[in-house]
Order: C-alpha cells, then structure tokens, then sequence
C-alpha cells in the first residue's frame, strides 16, 4: 500500500456522537437534501458529454463531493455558483485526464463502483481507494464484468485498491448480474458508452434505474426490456439540465418516525418517488401505515412527489423478498418501524445488507437487543419480535444509516438513547440534526472525544 492508501484505511472512529431524548409529537413540513445516487450520476456523466451541464439539488453531502473533487482532479471544470448548484463544461467522452495520486472515493460504494467502469475505458492508469468501511466491501463484483469487456483491472482479495490500467479497447458483452446491483449495473453501462456495438446488462431482481434515465437525458441510445438494459456505443452525450429530487433514502428516516410518533402529521416536499426505490412504502402499508402522496409530478427524468404521514398503529409482517432490492437502503428505518410493531416481522432475501457501510443485519441486531427489543440475526436477514424500545447506547459502527435509524427510535423509546461514531451520517444527509429539531425531535450532536 502507499502511503495514502495506508491513510485511507486506517479506519478512525469519529468522536461524534448523538443523545436522543424521547418525544411524542412530530409535525410540520420539511424538505430533505438531493438525491444522492443522482447526484453521482449527474457529476459522472456531465464531465464525459460535450458542453455544459447544470445541476440543480445537488447533494452537497460527503459521498458526493469525493466524486465531485475526482472529476476535477480528472481535468473537469465544475463551478458552485452556490450552495446545491452544480455548473459542469464537459470534456467529452475521451476528454478526460490522467490523474497523478489515487482518487479517494472516501466512504462511497457508489462513487468507487461507478468510476471503475468509467476509468477502464480511459487511456490512463487509476488506483481508486477509500476509508477503512469501504476498503473492506467487496469489489471483484464490479472487476469482473468489466475484465469481461477487456478492462485490466487488479483489486486485493476482491477489495480495493482497484488499481485500472488504462489503454484498452473494451468490447461489449451480454453480463447476467448475479447479485441485483445498481452500481454493478451503472458501471457496466458506463464502461459500454465506450465500447463499439450493444453492450447488455440482465439483472436478477429490478434495482434502481437512474443510470438508464439519465443516460437517455444525455443523449444515450439505450433500450430497456425487462430485466434486461442495452447500451450502444461509442456513444456521444451532450450536457442537460438536471434537477435533483429530494432523497427517498433521507426521507425513510422521517417517514418511519411520523408513523412512530404519539401524535402530529408530517410532510415532506420534493421526495423522488421512483418506483425502484419506493419499496419501503409498500412495506409499511402493509404493515398498515398511513402514507399519501401528493401533487405526484415529473421532475426532469424522475418522478416526484410531496408525502404526507401519519401515526399509525403497524403490525409485523414477512417482507416479501421481492420488495428487498426496491428498499435496499430504508433496512435500517424499517428494523426500527418492525421494533416498535405489534407482532413478529421477518426479513429474508436480504444477505446484500452484510456489505453495505457495516453489516447492517448484525449491527441492527445488537443496537435493537441494547434497546431492549428481540432481534434474531438470520444469514439473510432478521426476525424481530416488536415491543416498547428503552433508552440505551448503541455503536452506529461508522455507518450513517445505523445512525439516523436508531435517533428516530427516540419517537417511540421510552429512555434516552446515545449513539456513538455519527460523523458519517455527513455522508448522505447534512443538517439531519437541524432536520430532525425542527420537526420536534430532542437531539443533540456531542463531541466525546
Ligand atoms: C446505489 C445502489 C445500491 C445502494 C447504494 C446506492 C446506487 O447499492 O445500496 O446506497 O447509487 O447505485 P448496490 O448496487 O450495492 O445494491
């Protein structure tokens, strides 16, 4: 390892924490932060097409930014006129440039996965790294497709440092993904804007599909057949106006408090509703939540809605196992809406959630049993026995969702609950503190080391 390969990986805990006291009325309307899967996207495919791009709703977040500075260092002119506003002057497909140390993606899945098939097809060496979670997620998923199209890519015991050699000439192939992944998916496609002739992705289950609607805006051909995605290339992108949506993953959070909380309707404008990643509200429905949608619109290439919640009274359920990929990230909220459910809740198909920023099955599963509540720990998934969570302390484990799912269990516990190593929570959802007071949450940020 080099040296800040080393430095990236040593894997510092933050010495932030939150302490949550318990509240019994949440109300009010509230707007969440953009999209951050879009948000990627939007940076990626800007800087590869011809002419300019303007972002609008940007996620101004940790993740994001590692793939904003990345572009730069990549020879991308991009302009903050203010803050959420992106101004991107595209250098075209094989515009961009070498870049002289490894590019740090930080604690972002997204961000390394997505620029492994957008730098196989460069002339130009990269090494990607990141902090110690993301060091440790695997990474021969997204090598070995794209070594399938002729990319030379080496990771270290399936894990990164990718280290990409550039000057291939990749070919298309037909990948049938054997585990239901966006980012799989995303960078293939990506790696396929490259290569002469259809490239085509098959996927086990239906996972979000930004990628598909934000290559069209651009200018891809892309056809979508089922399961199935298709890429021509070598493709030429022009630069597009791009308003980013409200993140549906941020808006889990307040969703399932409101159905927690004693009293109070919440709503929450501007939440992207795109069916793949809706499948929480179809959970909790069943589970007998009151959720509308209203003033439903198209917001660029995204669907868009304002959400109003109420309490209800839930009931555990299985969760159909077809609903998993569509609810991959809203895992951590919906563990704590099955904690405080009268009944069991099952979860299973879900093993994806071991390799995400922490195992989220374990990790969920000691901070329910320290809040009191049964949690069983399955290979691929969890059964949760719902009660009346306490007050505790829980490790989030450096991970951003763990954290913010077990603040808002504050809406339902009876204690207050203290939760260590939040720093990362920065990575998808700045002002979640602010957020969460002005709704009537009673949080404080403490810093204990
Ligand atoms: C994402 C895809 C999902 C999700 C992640 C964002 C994306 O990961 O969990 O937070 O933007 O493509 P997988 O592709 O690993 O399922």
């Amino acid at each position: 390892m080099t040296a800040p390969e080393a430095a990236a990986a040593s894997g510092v805990r933050s010495g932030l924490s939150y302490r949550v006291r318990p509240v019994s009325a949440l109300s009010g309307t509230l707007t969440v932060p953009g999209d951050k899967s879009i948000s990627h996207r939007a940076l990626m495919l800007s800087g590869i097409a011809a002419g300019q791009t303007r972002i609008s709703g940007f996620l101004d977040s940790e993740d994001c930014l590692a793939t904003l500075q990345a572009m730069r260092v990549l020879g991308v002119n991009i302009d903050r006129p203010h803050a959420q506003l992106v101004e991107v002057e595209g250098v075209g497909l094989h515009g961009l440039t070498g870049p002289p140390t490894p590019l740090d993606m930080g604690n972002s899945g997204t961000a390394m996965r997505l620029f492994a098939g957008l730098l196989a097809a460069q002339r130009f060496d990269s090494v990607l790294v990141g902090d110690s979670s993301l060091m440790r997620r695997p990474m021969e998923r997204v090598a070995a497709p794209l070594r399938a199209m002729g990319a030379v890519i080496e990771v270290q015991s399936g894990h990164a440092p990718l280290r990409i050699r550039g000057g291939q000439r990749l070919h298309p192939v037909s990948y049938d993904l054997p585990v239901a992944s966006a980012q799989v998916k995303s960078a293939i496609l990506l790696a396929g804007l490259y290569a002469h002739g259809e490239t085509s992705v098959t996927e086990p289950a239906v996972t979000r599909d930004h990628s598909e609607r934000m290559l069209r805006a651009f200018g891809a051909r892309l056809e979508v057949e089922g399961r199935r995605v298709c890429i021509t290339g070598p493709a030429r992108l022009h630069g597009c106006r791009i308003a980013v949506p409200g993140d549906f993953s941020s808006a889990a959070f307040f969703i399932v408090a409101a159905c927690l909380a004693a009293e109070g309707v919440l709503t929450i404008r501007n939440v992207g509703i795109n069916p793949t990643r809706t499948g929480l509200l179809e959970i909790l429905r069943q589970m007998g939540a009151e959720i509308r949608l209203v003033n439903e619109r198209t917001s660029g290439m995204e669907p868009v809605a304002d959400l109003e919640i109420e309490r209800s009274d839930l009931s555990g359920i299985s969760v159909p196992p077809a609903l998993v990929p569509l609810a991959i990230d809203e895992f951590p909220a919906l563990f704590i809406a099955a904690a405080c459910a009268r009944g069991e809740t099952l979860v299973t198909g879900a093993e994806e959630l071991r390799v995400k920023e922490s195992d989220r099955i374990a990790v969920m599963a000691e901070g329910l049993n320290a809040l009191g509540i049964q949690a069983e720990v399955l290979p691929d998934g969890m059964r949760i026995r719902g009660g009346s969570p306490g007050g505790g302390r829980i490790d989030s484990h450096g991970d951003h969702r763990i954290a913010m799912a077990f603040a808002i269990a504050s809406a339902r516990a009876s204690g207050t609950i203290e939760i260590a190593d939040v720093a990362n929570v920065t990575t998808s959802f700045p002002g979640f503190v602010e957020t969460a007071r002005r709704i009537g949450f009673d949080i404080d940020s403490i810093h204990t080391a």
